[in-house]
């Protein structure tokens, strides 16, 4: 028996993923998994909704003291206000990224990606027949807005915003919202905004997010997750936040897919959301140290270069060589380092590799060790 054309495309376009699958012989600088524990409250918070019997179905919608701590921090936003209803409990972002994109687009209908982003968005709109449009980002990778209101067509349904970006590590000013604002009300477009690095944000500088403009109120799906804040990769906690009615049908393909998010995992989740502490601040000095001292090792070595990202925890680095990014990917892997091609993320990724530096440095060092060897060694 044949597995669906769904399946062909998306084995096809992690051909490439596959191939950067750490072995136990080698350094990994590709995984996006933070090296923290889970802050001890959430975990105690788990154990005790464990202990208290919170073992059984929840409402698909997920849990609503979740759903309403989530709507009461996005109302603080400045965007209008969020009701529970209007939140939808994921199994971490990417079951959101699913639901969203399967309830509002129909086959051969165009999304509109930045190009390089995030890969699943890319693969879900080729598993359910909609048309990935690439768009370049300028070329200091930033929003090019001409270059999007270019590629709108009268398939276009649908823009999605990746902020902060991963690959790119790009944080979207004030005025860049503004256009991305404009541009999807001009255009008549639905906007998916995945905000999974929100927290992640260096500098000082400030995280806007899509949910504070009062003017997306009927045409914004926001994205977010506990992994990357919390470091709860393994929880599968997330979230789609929608107004204007929009939740429900990202609410009929997540029930009908996912069900729902495990019920003491969101107990955790609660504690998560409704607890003052200093963790994002702690994490954020650790990953400020560990972005400079990786971005320092690559603009030493020969044949590379990057700037310091504004957020997330990943640096795009950019190869100054004779060779292609999935040949350097695979030299890299020959001299015991994993890293990402930069075409994973989309053509415009040609020229560049992904390093993350959401591992610890005494493991992510060895790693840069090797890759500098590698380099020399082309
Ligand atoms: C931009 C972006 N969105 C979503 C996700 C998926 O997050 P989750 O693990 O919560 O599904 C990732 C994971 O790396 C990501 O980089």
């Amino acid at each position: 028996m044949q597995p669906s054309q769904a399946v062909q495309r998306l084995s096809q376009s992690q051909r490439a993923k596959k191939l950067t699958r750490p072995g136990a012989e080698v350094v990994s600088l590709a995984s996006g998994d933070p090296s923290f524990d889970t802050p001890e409250h959430i975990r105690e918070a788990a154990i005790a909704a464990m202990r208290e019997g919170r073992t059984h179905y929840s409402a698909p919608v997920g849990e609503a003291d979740l759903r309403s701590a989530i709507a009461r921090q996005l109302s603080e936003l400045g965007g209008g206000a969020f009701r529970a209803e209007d939140i939808q409990i994921t199994s971490g972002a990417a079951s959101g990224i699913h639901a969203a994109m399967s309830a509002y687009l129909d086959p051969g209908d165009e999304v509109l990606l930045n190009d390089p982003c995030y890969s699943l968005y890319a693969d879900v709109a080729l598993a359910i027949g909609a048309v990935p449009v690439f768009v370049p980002w300028s070329a200091a990778l930033r929003l090019d807005i001409e270059a999007l209101q270019r590629a709108v067509t009268p398939r276009t349904r649908l823009f999605i915003l990746n902020n902060p970006v991963n690959p790119t590590g790009i944080v979207f000013t004030g005025a860049e919202m503004q256009e991305v604002v404009e541009f999807v009300c001009r255009n008549d477009l639905l906007l998916i905004s995945d905000e999974a690095y929100d927290h992640i944000v260096f500098d000082g500088r400030t995280m806007i997010s899509a949910a504070g403009f009062a003017a997306l109120a009927d045409r914004l799906i926001l994205v977010n997750t506990c992994s990357k804040t919390f470091a709860m990769t393994g929880w599968r906690v997330g979230y789609l936040a929608a107004r204007s009615g929009l939740i429900r049908a990202a609410a009929v393909m997540h029930r009908n897919s996912v069900g729902f998010v495990n019920t003491f995992a969101q107990r955790a989740a609660v504690t998560a959301f409704n607890t003052n502490s200093n963790w994002p601040a702690r994490m954020l000095e650790e990953y400020t140290a560990r972005r400079n001292l990786m971005c320092d090792m690559v603009n030493a070595m020969p044949g590379l270069s990057c700037e310091r990202p504004e957020g997330a925890f990943y640096v795009f680095v950019r190869v100054d060589a004779p060779v292609s990014s999935e040949m350097l990917t695979e030299h890299c892997l020959q001299h015991g380092v994993a890293v990402r091609s930069g075409t994973e993320f989309g053509p415009g990724g040609e020229g560049f590799i992904r390093l993350t530096f959401a591992g610890e440095p005494t493991k992510f060092q060895p790693g840069l060790e090797r890759l500098a060897k590698a380099m020399n060694a082309l």
